[in-house]
């Protein structure tokens, strides 16, 4: 049966009509990272503490909610994982950060009945040292331009209405209604959009490709696979904005002439899954998918399917093979998926950024658009910033920013391993994830984007950046990327699944101190051979962490290789512990803490290690109060 079609207009009107009842609004982010961290205990002590202190409590807005109530929801992630959970009450603009459920009580009482900020929950900058009271004070949100992540962290993304009060599916219907197919790929042509899923191909070029192939059934498939280690970007968009990556999808559907689509999210994602599938089904309740499209007669069903959890899933030939039911193996192209894709026919697969940016984009018109990136590659893009910075979390930036800007305006800088900012520590950072690069300190003011980053050996890839102190060992590092698309080969090119386990091996050699300069000139060598010789991007990309370190970070190869010795003092095998004898104070504690009994030496003497027993564990060093022992792993 077609579900009964009704106007966004009306939606949106009786939602913001129940919406100006309420007197306050309690946003608890459930996003995966708070979640774990207990948000959903806090919501819980929430919706009770505010009934105990007197105040009438609402979970949703709707026909029966009181004037002057409280509205307790959840929001997806605000992108500040790392200091969740979150907790905002609006309009007082406060934000709580690490928010227990012990600590309701204390915000309902003051906040909520009086009206005061609980000044021990708030956000402490870590350079200025000074109490933020919300998001507009706030370094880490300040410095970033909020479009695709706009609604995450405020919105409600399970209640389609309040999506629909923002302006949500008006894109979609004008697509619908309005545009011609043609001309939907003409303005995303226009607005210079390259796909967000890392290879950066212009989103129009790949539409109009697909809406001209001759075929009657077309698909449009949604890329939430996101098997990067470290990204969590598509994630958060599904999670927190799920509403619009289906009207991206739908879109695109209307752009190319499919009546069909799928989400594949991995199945890691149980939560991105859930909203995915939450949203599908309410947008097809109220007619905004189905049989019936915004009463136009044209249809389009949307699938949500959990991937396998293969990184190689995510290059799109396997992951139409992993939705036909088969092993999630690439193919090669031509043919492209737009000229024969699921199930031999045209298809478009985007990314979940991509096309969460096409609602957008149909909005403001691809000239505005435009005014945002650079020249070559327009808009924003999202990062999961992680590594020794203080700010770690979601960002999101217009390209054309510098690796500075995210790394010490949003980051708020580098980190000791205390936590505490070191001016001085920026060493490395690791851009786009296993297809990515490292990049160094002369590229802190290069304007990222799609061309600058290839220029420099490196990709935007997934969107990963990981900021490294000078105590990260760039070979450990490159290893690290290494040992995980060797595992994730599919195994179909001799090159990348044997060459990647070569690799790999060469590179224990060097880390185990077993290197020398043929190790080095056979990695290389090697390296250039998967990149060229392998079927997919997997191969193609699995030797630019190798490549890039080796380019920017070579003398610490060197080191390993020719001195056996690791100059960050991380690789286990390169470590020699020794006491010095000028600090040691003989006091035992090393000898009894040594588990192999390497340690000898009369009590208030100096104490000496026997490299021969020693298994460099580094628990001496742990021990030493006197910091007498160096040369291992602290
Ligand atoms: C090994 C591998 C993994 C990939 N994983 C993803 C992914 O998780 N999400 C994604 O959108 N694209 C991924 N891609 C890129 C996709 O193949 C494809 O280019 C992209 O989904 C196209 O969308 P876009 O044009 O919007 O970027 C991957 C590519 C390779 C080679
Ligand atoms: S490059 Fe690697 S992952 Fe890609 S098809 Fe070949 S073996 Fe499989
Ligand atoms: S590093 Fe471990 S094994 Fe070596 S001397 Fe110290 S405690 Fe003993
Ligand atoms: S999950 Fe809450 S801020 Fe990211």
């Amino acid at each position: 049966m077609t579900p009964p079609v009704t106007t966004l207009e009306e939606t949106a009107a009786a939602y913001k009509q129940a919406s100006e009842k309420a007197a306050r609004r309690v946003v608890i982010c459930g996003g995966t990272g708070c979640i774990a961290n207990g948000a959903l205990d806090v919501f819980e002590a929430f919706v009770e503490q505010v009934a105990t202190a007197g105040l009438k409590v609402a979970v949703e807005f709707n026909e029966h909610t009181d004037r002057g109530s409280v509205l307790v929801s959840m929001s997806g992630c605000q992108g500040f994982c790392q200091m969740g959970p979150l907790v905002t009450v609006e309009p007082d603009g406060v934000l709580y950060t690490r928010v227990r459920p012990e600590d309701v009580a204390e915000i309902v009482e003051a906040t909520l009945v009086r009206g005061e900020v609980v000044d021990r929950l708030l956000y402490v900058d870590p350079v200025a040292h000074t109490p933020c009271k919300g998001t507009a004070q706030i370094p880490f949100y300040q410095r970033q331009t909020r479009t695709v992540l706009a609604g995450c962290g405020i919105m409600d993304p399970e209640d389609i209405r309040e999506y629909i009060a923002n302006d949500g599916y008006v894109a979609a219907r004008r697509a619908f209604t309005e545009l011609k197919p043609e001309t939907i790929c003409e303005e995303i042509t226009l607005s210079g959009i390259r796909g967000r899923g890392g290879g950066g191909f212009p989103t129009g070029r790949k539409w109009e490709l697909t809406r001209i192939q001759p075929e009657s059934k077309k698909y449009v498939i949604c890329n939430g696979d996101e098997g990067d280690p470290g990204a969590f970007m598509d994630r958060s968009v599904m999670e927190g904005a799920p509403h619009r990556v289906i009207e991206g999808m739908m879109i695109a559907a209307r752009a190319i002439g499919a009546d069909e689509g799928y989400v594949y999210v991995r199945a890691e994602y149980p939560l991105a899954v859930a909203r995915m599938k939450k949203a599908v089904e309410d947008a097809r309740a109220m007619g905004i998918l189905g049989d019936n499209v915004f009463g136009t007669g044209l249809k389009l069903e949307l699938h949500v399917m959990e991937g396998a959890g293969a990184f190689v899933c995510g290059e799109e030939t396997a992951l139409i093979a992993s939705i036909e039911g088969h092993r999630g193996m690439p193919s090669p192209k031509p043919p492209f998926p737009a000229q024969s894709g699921l199930w031999g026919k045209p298809t478009v697969i985007n990314n979940v950024e991509t096309l969460a940016t096409i609602p957008l984009i149909l909005n403001m018109g691809a000239a505005e658009f435009r005014r945002r990136g650079t020249e070559k590659s327009p808009g924003t893009k999202t990062f999961a910033l992680t590594g020794h910075v203080a700010n770690t979390g979601l960002i999101e930036v217009p390209f054309g920013t510098t690796l500075r800007e995210i790394i010490f305006d949003i980051g708020g800088g580098i980190t000791r391993k205390d936590g505490s900012i070191d001016p001085e520590g920026f060493k490395a950072v690791q851009i786009g994830g296993p297809s990515g690069g490292c990049l160094t300190e002369e590229h802190l003011d290069l304007p990222l984007d799609f061309d600058s980053l290839r220029g420099v050996g490196a990709m935007v890839g997934s969107g990963g950046l990981v900021a490294m102190n000078r105590n990260t060992c760039m070979v450990a590092m490159a290893r690290f990327f290494m040992q995980f698309t060797q595992n994730e080969s599919c195994g179909k090119c001799v090159l990348c699944r044997e060459g990647t386990k070569q690799m790999l091996a060469l590179l224990d050699d060097i880390v185990e101190g077993r290197a020398d300069q043929g190790t080095l000139d056979i990695l290389e060598k090697l390296a250039v051979a998967v990149q060229k010789g392998s079927l997919c991007g997997l191969g193609k990309t699995a030797p630019n962490p190798v490549l890039s370190t080796l380019r920017h970070f070579r003398a610490e190869y060197e080191a390993h290789v020719f001195q056996k010795r690791c100059p960050a003092g991380k690789c286990k095998a390169l470590l020699t512990p020794e006491i010095d004898a000028q600090l040691c104070k003989g006091c035992g504690l090393c000898l009894r803490t040594c588990p192999v009994g390497a340690i000898s030496g009369e009590r208030k003497q100096p104490h000496v290690i026997d490299p021969a027993k020693c298994i460099k564990c580094g628990a001496c060093v742990a021990a030493c109060k006197f910091n007498a022992i160096s040369g291992a792993i602290s």
